[in-house]
């Protein structure tokens, strides 16, 4: 059985994380959503919203689990008894930063290999931050998040 973890914030959830989510559950027989816990930052969406957000995102899509996870993602790995690691790709900016992070998971947990998906070309200008900032300063966000998302981000102001 292959097992893919997508590791993520996910904060907000984006219409290119769910492009991503969708055709990586195609490839694999269990497809894990990896919502990271980060003490460090205050995020605009709790763990537990997160964690609900996704797993209504993907209800009915088989094989799909959302958990949370502290700590390495190579430990995660481990724990999940996964190969590989998802994370996708809108840039060669995207790459630089990604590839010393795959080849650290890679030295830290020998069965964590990443595979990179190249983002669909509408959604490769989407990122959870920007998408926070556009909505901060009242910008319209639609189509940049799903719906579900969306109306949870009206319902916050
Ligand atoms: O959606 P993001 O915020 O770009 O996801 C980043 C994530 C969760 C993949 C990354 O921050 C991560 O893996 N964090 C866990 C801590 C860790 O393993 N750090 C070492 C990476 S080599």
């Amino acid at each position: 059985m292959k097992t893919a973890i997508f590791p993520g914030s996910f904060d907000p959830v984006t219409t290119g994380h769910m492009d991503l989510i969708l055709r990586s559950a195609k490839m694999f027989d269990r497809l894990v959503l990896g919502v990271l816990v980060n003490p460090g930052k205050s995020p605009l969406f709790s763990l537990e919203e997160r964690v609900d957000i996704l797993c209504r995102m993907t209800e009915g899509l088989s094989g799909v689990t959302v958990k949370s996870f502290t700590g390495l993602l190579a430990d995660f790995v481990e724990e999940e008894q996964a190969d590989t690691i998802i994370r996708g790709l809108r840039s060669p900016k995207d790459f630089e930063f990604e590839l010393p992070l795959a080849q650290a998971n890679r030295k830290l947990n020998g069965r964590a290999d990443t595979v990179f998906l190249a983002t669909a070309p509408e959604f490769s200008y989407i990122s959870s931050s920007g998408v926070k900032e556009i909505y901060q300063f009242g910008g319209d966000i639609r189509g940049m998040v799903p719906d579900l998302v969306y109306n949870r981000m009206m319902e916050l102001h």
